[in-house]
């Protein structure tokens, strides 16, 4: 398949021309089975993922990364474990959702679950680190807690670059209609992704030259950043206006990376 371009049509047919372990990382932002969009509308979502799975290990390179995106649910009671190593499940807080439930709790998160085929090859932690958000003299002193001195990151010590962003990402925000990144107000809640979001995934898990699939590419936002950080990308996309939005996302670094 050529690099850095959007194929037009349906996943799980383009898939197949894909070759084997050809792919460093995919990040797979597709149906969540919530919302009242025709593709969204999957009876049985964990079956579905559970497919996709299937289907990425075989073109993922060893110890290639997949993060699949979905609601809490997204991946309850079937076994993944045959395909792929499960490494953590992150939680993306979205603190400014309406809290509009009455009979339990609010959902406020999203969960990006993070995969890899066998062990994770890739794992850029000093380009994602964050800044801490504890003051300094209170960190310090906490490195020399028995507990910290003792327990299995006892030799995990302060970073003044900033920390690990650990698996609960509240620092990024989803887009609201005052977004200036947003493409089309009619995708508002619905498909489209912040830069920042992708950005995190793309630097840490992979690196300058990688292969990148986005296999439900929507209008582009995984392209965009890919063109930004010099990876190249392979995009899936069923609505052929998205493909053209996302068309329009790049084109501004003219950088082949093909290799
Ligand atoms: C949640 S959106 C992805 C948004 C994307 N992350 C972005 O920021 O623009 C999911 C996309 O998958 C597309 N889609 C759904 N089912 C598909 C299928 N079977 N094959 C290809 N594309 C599909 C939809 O048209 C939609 O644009």
């Amino acid at each position: 398949m050529e690099l850095n371009k959007i194929y037009h049509g349906n996943t799980f047919e383009l898939i197949k021309k894909v070759k084997d372990e050809s792919i460093d990382l995919i990040i797979c932002d597709g149906p969540y089975g919530v919302t009242e969009n025709d593709w969204d509308k999957i009876s049985d979502i964990q079956t579905f993922n559970l497919n996709l799975i299937k289907l990425f290990s075989r073109v993922l390179k060893p110890g290639g990364a997949l993060y699949l995106f979905g609601k809490d649910n997204c991946i309850d009671f079937v076994d993944y474990r045959p395909f792929l190593t499960l490494n953590r499940k992150i939680i993306w807080y979205q603190p400014s959702r309406l809290a509009q439930g009455r009979l339990n709790f609010t959902n406020n998160y999203d969960l990006i679950v993070y995969f890899s085929k066998g062990k994770a090859k890739t794992y850029n932690l000093d380009a994602i680190r964050v800044p801490q958000l504890v003051e300094l003299d209170h960190r310090k002193r906490c490195e020399n807690v028995p507990s910290v001195i003792n327990g299995m990151y006892g030799k995990t010590k302060f970073n003044e670059d900033g920390k690990n962003p650990g698996d609960v990402w509240g620092d990024i925000k989803q887009l609201t209609y005052k977004s200036k990144e947003l493409i089309s107000r009619k995708l508002l809640n619905t498909i489209q992704k912040p830069e920042k979001l992708i950005e995190r995934i793309v630097k840490a898990s992979s690196n300058l030259g990688d292969v990148v699939l986005d296999p439900f590419c929507g209008v582009g936002t995984t392209f965009a950043v890919c063109e930004k950080l010099k990876r190249n990308f392979i995009g899936f996309e069923i609505n052929q206006e998205y493909i053209e939005m996302a068309n329009g996302r790049v084109g501004n670094n003219n950088i082949q990376l093909n290799n």
